[in-house]
């Protein structure tokens, strides 16, 4: 895993921004997996300022969203499909019949599951996936116990997600119990992750799933699995690693490392 600790959560958009960016330079027809949350806001917003201040070009990527709420129909001003519109889909050149987030409204969650998982092995798998993580270690709305094999299912929500989801509803009560999310099996799949975290109420999760034991009970701890993965954190978050002067010297030093190993 490559850690980034930025100064603050504008510098851990813009660099995040950066990572995504200079993929979609790289393939115009990438596959990107999108994450919803307050924390990719900032990356989002990034990246709309480079569609509008330097071309960067959306219109041939394809698009798979992490998860959504069960109950939730697309137009829902709490759903993740209207949450993505809001702060990226309106914003840039992207085509709308390349855009996939899960339907929360469907009536066969276990049809739709299946079907989401064949529209990525169609769409020729995921090229980067963005994710955040939740105070209880998920990512996506893998909650503690989710099974590292895990696909496109329908889970239960976590006690502390709910909670913390609920700043979003009128009331706690509202928040739905259910989501559609992808499974960890399904974004270990993805060529490459990209992780991002800021906050000081991310930090003891943070140290968790980088610097302690895989265990299914912090399932951002699976990226420890993953060949390619990159988590960017601003310096709250960071805050309880225990390793951020070696961290901080593979970022300073990554050009010298990169030629010792050949790259
Ligand atoms: P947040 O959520 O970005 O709103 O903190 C992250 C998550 O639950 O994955």
């Amino acid at each position: 895993m490559e850690i980034i600790i930025a100064k603050n959560y504008d510098e851990m958009s813009r660099i995040s921004a950066e990572i995504i960016a200079a993929e979609v330079r790289k393939n115009h027809d990438l596959t990107l997996g999108l994450a919803t949350g307050d924390t990719p806001v900032g990356t989002y917003k990034e990246l709309v300022k480079l569609y509008k201040e330097e071309g960067l070009d959306f219109s041939k990527i394809t698009t798979f969203n992490l998860d959504e709420y069960v109950g939730l129909a697309p137009l829902h001003e709490n759903s993740y499909n209207y949450f993505m519109k809001e702060n990226l889909f309106n914003h840039v050149n992207i085509n709308p019949s390349r855009v996939y987030v899960p339907q929360g409204n469907t009536n066969d969650p276990e049809i739709f599951c299946e079907w989401y998982e064949n529209k990525i092995k169609e769409a020729g798998g995921i090229d980067l996936q963005i994710l955040g993580i939740g105070r209880d270690g998920h990512i996506a709305f893998n909650e503690p116990g989710s099974s590292f094999a895990s696909r496109t299912r329908v889970k239960a929500l976590y006690k502390e997600t709910i909670e913390d989801n609920a700043r979003f509803f009128k009331k706690e009560e509202d928040v739905p119990r259910f989501a559609i999310t992808m499974g960890i099996g399904t974004i270990l799949e993805a060529r490459k992750i990209l992780l991002i975290a800021n906050g000081k109420k991310k930090a003891d999760v943070c140290a968790k799933f980088i610097e302690g034991p895989v265990t299914s009970m912090i399932t951002a701890s699976a990226l420890q699995l993953h060949c390619h993965a990159t988590v960017v954190l601003d310096e709250e978050a960071a805050s309880m690693l225990t390793r951020t002067e070696y961290y901080n010297w593979v970022r300073d030093n990554k050009k010298l490392v990169q030629k010792k190993i050949g790259r």
